[in-house]
């Protein structure tokens, strides 16, 4: 029978308020965390989160069959293996990379420029609600070639999806929501399948309807889980980290006038940001036989959590761990957006993610319009930071004040 400890709970009211506060306890005393109410261990040291990601015969992604297949409509790249995953993932890699990835930089750039238009002459703007939010679904609706008029409709949609995902417990009423939305987002998509079929683009869904897998084409289910599997993964974290980028820069404001200074040390920012903030806490798996950690036997079956946030503030692989510093020697960020990396924040092993290179592009060349134009840029009076949630966990608004910008002020 696994321990159960009564004086803790990764489902409390305390915990959701300030997870890093409980992470070196838990490393320290409960570094194998049973959850009775859902039945799941939670792992916080990156030794041992780093051999779950890794050690693919033992630990697998079945667990998604159930937590996100039913909302992808289909597989999920997270879920395939072997062949099928490398010929996939490739298909998905080249809807951003070379040319696509300078065109996207581009619509980026345009996107930023839209979005910030309206709130650079009040000198005051929500980071969050305002611009990173929508910015994010503008993005991942240009990737993947969807029409951006439509952009609150599939936010909403998406936003179903999500909370499917990374609800740690589901009320039926809410799993009813989610499926609606994510039935709706099916029917939205399959006429835009069928017509990229016929005419092509550039675009990643035009990818995905024309390329082959094994000689043959992808079915219009396969097309339909990859498009919600890239909306979902691409656009959640791309905000939360944009927002967190922000925060800790303005909490550290000498480091915030370096990278000024010099944008050549943004990417050294977005890499400590993802390792001191991960927005993505919890990775699970499945243990598919016994595993030992630390002396407790997590049973074949069992459902075990990454706690991502957990293993990047563990002393064993970061000095002085609760230390913002974007010059920290052992992070290293050339490695810090490939699967050489030191931080966990993307994973690692088979499935680390597949828009890590595309995501420092995105939010460094956000980063880099934004820096100029937020001159002064501080919280707005009264505002009071929060941040929420278990799975995916970023700030729920970020009111920020600056010198207003007039049209002629304008680059
Ligand atoms: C800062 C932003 C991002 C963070 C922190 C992040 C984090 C992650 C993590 C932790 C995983 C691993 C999940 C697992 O092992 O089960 C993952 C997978 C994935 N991510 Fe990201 N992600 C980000 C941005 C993006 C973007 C921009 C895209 C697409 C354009 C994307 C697409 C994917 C896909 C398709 C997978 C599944 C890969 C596979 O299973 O082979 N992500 N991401």
């Amino acid at each position: 029978m696994p321990v159960v400890n009564p004086r803790f709970s990764v489902l409390s009211e305390d915990f959701a308020a300030s997870p890093y506060r409980s992470f070196a306890w838990l490393r320290e005393q409960a570094p194998v965390h049973y959850e009775p109410a859902i039945d799941s261990y939670f792992l916080s040291h990156y030794r041992d989160v780093k051999r779950v990601l890794t050690d693919h015969e033992t630990f697998t992604t079945e667990t998604l069959q159930v937590r996100a297949e039913p909302v992808m409509r289909g597989p999920v790249l997270a879920q395939m293996t072997g062949a099928e995953h490398t010929a996939k993932r490739k298909i998905v890699v080249r809807g951003f990379t070379g040319q696509a990835l300078q065109d996207q930089i581009r619509a980026i750039r345009a996107n930023t420029a839209e979005l910030m238009d309206p709130f650079l002459p009040r000198g005051r703007m929500d980071l969050v609600n305002d611009f990173g939010k929508p910015l994010a679904v503008h993005v991942t609706l240009d990737v993947l070639g969807l029409d951006r008029k439509d952009w609150q409709q599939v936010a909403a949609w998406h936003s179903g999806v999500a909370e499917f995902i990374t609800s740690i417990t589901l009320t039926p009423e809410r799993r009813r929501h989610c499926m609606d939305c994510a039935e709706q987002l099916e029917a939205y998509l399959v006429p835009v399948i069928e017509e990229r079929r016929r005419r092509p683009g550039e675009d990643l869904i035009s990818k995905l309807c024309t390329a082959e897998f094994d000689g043959i084409a992808m079915s219009d289910r396969d097309v339909t889980a990859l498009i919600i599997n890239v909306l979902a993964a691409a656009t959640e974290p791309a905000d939360k980290t944009l927002a967190l980028l922000f925060k800790h820069l303005i909490d550290h404001p000498e480091q915030l006038a370096q990278v000024r200074q010099d944008p050549n040390l943004l990417p050294a920012a977005i890499a400590e940001t993802l390792r001191y903030t991960p927005p993505v806490q919890l990775i699970p798996r499945q243990a598919e036989e016994n595993a030992v950690f630390a002396g407790t036997t997590v049973p074949a079956g069992a459902t075990v959590f990454c706690m991502i946030g957990a293993a990047n503030r563990d002393p064993e692989a970061f000095a002085a761990p609760d230390t913002f510093d974007i010059h920290r020697p052992d992070l290293g960020t050339a490695r810090s957006f490939t699967a050489a990396a030191q931080h966990l924040a993307f994973g690692t092993g088979l499935h680390q993610c597949v828009g890590a290179a595309f995501a420092r592009a995105e939010i460094e060349t956000v980063a880099a319009m934004l820096l100029p134009l937020l001159d002064q840029v501080r919280y707005s009076p009264g505002f009071r930071y929060r941040e929420t949630g278990l799975y995916t966990r970023g700030p729920v608004s970020l009111s920020l004040d600056f010198t207003p910008v007039h049209e002629s002020g304008r680059g």
